[in-house]
């Protein structure tokens, strides 16, 4: 069942966004070449309990960190380490799911280390057009894979593979909430997008093949051909006037 949030978990919401993003805003000036993805994760932890989030994601099925780090290859679900070293030509995918007074946010942006193919800036930028316009689509009155279809359409008219093993949720009290949203599909089927509705929308792309596969430490999921990989997501509320980005500082 899909959740009505009230007025009063909206504002939670709003809030966990609100303060979620302004960490995404100063990250990029803290992933730098030579750093491991663990002191990456140590200072987003860091920044969550300056922010009073409480991370969503320790704890979760055994996870024991605050984010997911994924590189290049790496779609999602990355696991930080401190033997994973950022170099210079790294696409590194952030994602985040963090909780105030009992409501969370979940948000991942893709970072460029230094000079990148282009190969990798347009997938990633396909990506962020992929979410752009799935956003756009959430609106009372539209059909939930109305959002799937349009993001299907984007990545492959893009040139570039949509991966089916994961896709974005509803989110509210918890991380994963009802209903799944797939990143494919036709238009016109499932449930009806009504206000008060919050979704985690997150696009994951890969090249030539969507086969993906998880690594041995039980998490990290890699492209089977070693494809450079693009995720981002955002957390939406469904309003009158159209869908409301929380995890975007306006
Ligand atoms: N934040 C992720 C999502 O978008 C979930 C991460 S699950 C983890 O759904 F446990 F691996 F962190
Ligand atoms: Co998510």
């Amino acid at each position: 069942m899909i959740m009505i949030k009230n007025k009063r978990a909206i504002a939670k919401m709003e809030e966990a966004g609100k303060r979620l993003a302004h960490i995404f805003q100063h990250m990029g000036d803290h992933v730098v070449a030579g750093m491991s993805t663990l002191a990456v994760d140590t200072w987003i932890e860091d920044q969550l309990k300056k922010a009073q989030l409480l991370s969503e994601t320790k704890g979760y099925h055994g996870y024991r960190h605050a984010s997911c780090i994924s590189i290049n290859d790496e779609l999602v679900h990355g696991v930080p380490s401190e033997k994973k070293m950022i170099k210079i030509g790294d696409t590194v995918k952030i994602d985040v799911c963090a909780s105030w007074q009992g409501y969370c946010a979940d948000m991942a942006r893709q970072f460029f280390i230094g000079t990148v193919s282009v190969q990798q800036k347009n997938i990633a930028s396909v990506t962020e057009k992929a979410l752009e316009v799935g956003i756009k689509k959430a609106c009372s009155g539209s059909h939930l894979s109305d959002i799937s279809a349009v993001i299907q359409c984007e990545i492959e008219s893009g040139g570039f593979a949509v991966v089916r093993d994961f896709a974005g949720h509803g989110i509210g009290k918890n991380m994963h909430e009802d209903p799944e949203i797939l990143n494919y599909g036709s238009p016109g089927k499932g449930p009806i997008l009504r206000p008060g509705m919050t979704f985690a929308i997150e696009p994951m792309v890969a090249i030539d093949s969507y086969k993906v596969y998880v690594a041995d430490d039980g998490w990290t999921v890699r492209t089977v051909n070693g494809s450079y990989t693009g995720h981002v997501e955002d957390t939406i509320l469904i309003t009158d006037n159209g869908p409301k980005v929380l995890t975007r500082l306006s």
